[in-house]
């Protein structure tokens, strides 16, 4: 299926690994020419050398701290204008949570998770939109969590800053949707990325358990009894960025296994 990325420009922040390079590697493959950015150089080296070796083309890099760096964002679409004058797709795949039990967590863990995961976003999105206003069919796709939708215990971080996003998200569907610019947001369940690797290596070495043994404890309440592999979500962060995708704006969808049980 043609997703009609050919010739479209696209800024995929949170880029250089996990379901940002997933993403960035679909629409690469379709014919998008992409800016990856991330806080370190390494890192989106390293991602071009991957992105390149896999798709056989390069994308450019940025180096973008969005969460330290309160211009990063801003600096970020000021180097896109200069490239491309306009953009069509904006991906915001920066955040991540924090197993914690509510009664162990400070102000500033609470505000650090804050910063990661929704100012990051809003400050990502509020750069990008007057490029935007000026592309073909855009559109923006934040990440959230499947924890958005249902809360995990251990934690609570997550499930309050990710469900705000859905706010965010559906929101600005309305104050978007008016200049012809769509957003939505994927929830991810469970995805086997270096935040779940870190996570599941640490825990594997507090328990003395091989790292596989972890993997396989947190798949069982999954339906599908697996974790995702990153381009398993991608395909739907790519989608939902893609003109396929025309008359979605404001949904937040979960790619999960199944393991949100409710019915909206
Ligand atoms: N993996 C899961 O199981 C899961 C589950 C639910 C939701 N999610 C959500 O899905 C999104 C992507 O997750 P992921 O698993 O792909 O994460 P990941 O593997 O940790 O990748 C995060 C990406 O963001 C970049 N990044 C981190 N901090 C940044 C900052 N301050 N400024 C700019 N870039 C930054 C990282 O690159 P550098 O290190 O090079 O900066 C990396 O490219 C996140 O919003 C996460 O909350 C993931």
């Amino acid at each position: 299926m043609d997703l009609g990325f050919e010739g479209r420009r696209a800024v995929i922040v949170g880029g250089s690994y996990g379901i940002g390079e997933a993403s960035a590697e679909i629409l690469l493959r379709e014919g998008a020419d992409v800016l990856i950015a991330s806080r370190s150089r390494d890192n989106l080296r390293a991602a071009s050398e991957r992105l390149v070796a896999a798709t056989g083309r390069a994308p450019a890099v940025f180096v973008a701290d969005v969460v330290a760096d309160a211009e990063a964002a801003t600096e970020l679409a000021a180097e896109a204008r200069q490239r491309w004058g306009a953009l069509d797709v904006l991906i915001s795949a920066v955040g991540g949570s924090v197993r914690a039990d509510f009664a162990d967590l400070t102000d500033e863990d609470w505000l650090g998770s804050y910063h990661f995961n929704v100012l990051s976003t809003v400050r990502v999105v509020r750069a990008g939109v007057s490029l935007l206003e000026q592309g073909r069919a855009p559109a923006i796709v934040t990440l959230g969590a499947a924890a958005a939708k249902m809360p995990y215990a251990h934690q609570v971080m997550t499930n309050v800053h990710k469900a705000g996003l859905l706010g965010l998200v559906k929101t600005l569907a309305l104050e978007l949707g008016p200049k012809g610019i769509r957003i939505n947001s994927v929830g991810p369940g469970r995805t086997k990325t270096s935040l779940w690797i870190n996570r599941a290596s640490r825990m594997a070495a507090e328990r003395g358990v091989p790292i596989a043994e972890i993997f396989e404890e947190f798949s069982q309440e999954i339906p599908l009894k697996r974790f995702a592999e990153a381009p398993e979500v991608a395909v739907m962060v790519a989608w939902l960025a893609s003109p396929l995708a025309s008359y979605v704006t404001g949904q937040a969808i979960n790619v999960d296994g199944g393991i949100a049980r409710g019915l909206v």
